[in-house]
């Protein structure tokens, strides 16, 4: 098997980092402090820009399956590494706003405005305090009501596809626009799976995994029939992976059996600072830069940007 939890690849700095281990005060925080610099200063390991501007929907109907942590750090993760994102926060609850440092109280321009054609898109990104080349477009809890107000309105799944014109994505200068789903298949999802060319599932590996993805890519097959010819699911992530449990690796062997190279190498770790960086309005890669779960993040962010620099122009479709 050829999945890898994360090892981090050869820098420049790797002779040096190979020599100072054999000195005496090379040290298990010393080396975790060298993977913290380099994290922070990552201006030598830039990441390729794509061939084309991905529109990833990050899709689970399950909640807890690691959505928002995977929008969030991927999307921290390419921006540190001079690519420019935009997250746009689908879900009511606000947590890819409140872990990118932006702001969503009631009365914030968010995506609520922007499904209603009040804002644009434009008015409604903000920087986030990740990266100068992150954007989010927060949500509100406002949002928690739009799926009952967007049923009597016209082209009710089209709305999000509606905001993110060409003309709206080159104004903000995005090369991926990620778009955190809430954890259900209502008009939200659907909205998201319209305006996408791609969809990423993070599967957590646990217990009935498995469970529901049937019911996701049916909604998948029937939107990319009916609303949006480009959809497909172009990325598949594990997470909270386990390395104690035979369970977790039962999950991994299962999932590359069924999705195969969709599935990224990487497969991000069950860590402790993970879970904690949100509590601080933080990325882990801010948190604790030189965590397994950061450096987790950053090589399945790398897997991206190089499956994307390398990838075939999505088919046309009307308005885009
Ligand atoms: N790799 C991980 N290790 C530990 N905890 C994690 C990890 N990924 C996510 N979590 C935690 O699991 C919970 C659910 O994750 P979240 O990303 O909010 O899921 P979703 O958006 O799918 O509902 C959160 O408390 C989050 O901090
Ligand atoms: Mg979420």
């Amino acid at each position: 098997m050829t999945f890898k939890v994360s090892q981090h690849e050869s820098s420049p700095n790797e002779l040096a980092r190979r020599v100072s281990r054999e000195t005496p005060e090379w040290t298990p925080i010393a080396e975790e402090a060298a993977r913290a610099a380099r994290v922070l200063h990552p201006d030598r390991y830039g990441m390729p820009r794509p061939s084309h501007r991905r529109v990833l929907t990050v899709a689970n109907q399950k909640g807890g399956v690691g959505k928002t942590t995977s929008t969030v750090n991927l999307a921290a993760a390419l921006a540190m590494h001079g690519v420019r994102v935009l997250v746009i926060d689908l879900d009511p609850q606000g947590n890819a706003s409140t872990a990118l440092g932006v702001e969503h109280r009631v009365g914030t321009p968010s995506i609520y405005e922007v499904l209603l054609a009040e804002m644009r898109l434009a008015e409604a990104a903000a920087v986030s305090t990740a990266s100068p080349n992150l954007l989010c477009v927060p949500a509100t809890i406002d949002l928690a009501g739009v799926e009952i107000e967007l049923v009597s309105m016209v082209a009710r799944e089209n709305r999000l596809r509606q905001a993110l014109t060409d003309r709206a994505l080159a104004e903000l200068n995005v090369d991926y626009v990620f778009v955190d789903c809430p954890p259900s298949l209502g008009l939200l999802t659907v909205n998201a799976l319209v305006a996408a060319n791609e969809v990423l599932i993070p599967i957590q590996c646990e217990y009935y995994a498995l469970e529901g993805l049937g019911q996701l890519l049916s909604n998948i097959d029937l939107v990319r029939a009916h609303l949006n010819t480009s959809l497909h699911v172009s990325t598949i992530l594990l997470t909270m992976y386990d390395g104690r449990t035979k369970l977790a690796d039962q999950v991994t062997t299962e999932v590359r059996g069924h999705f195969g190279n969709t599935a990224l190498r990487t497969v991000i770790p069950r860590s402790v600072k993970v879970s904690e960086a949100p509590g601080f309005s933080q990325t882990v890669l801010a948190y604790d830069p030189g965590s397994r779960g950061a450096m987790s993040y950053i090589d399945a962010a790398r897997e991206i940007a190089e499956r994307g620099a390398v990838m075939d122009l999505p088919p046309r479709r009307d308005g885009r």
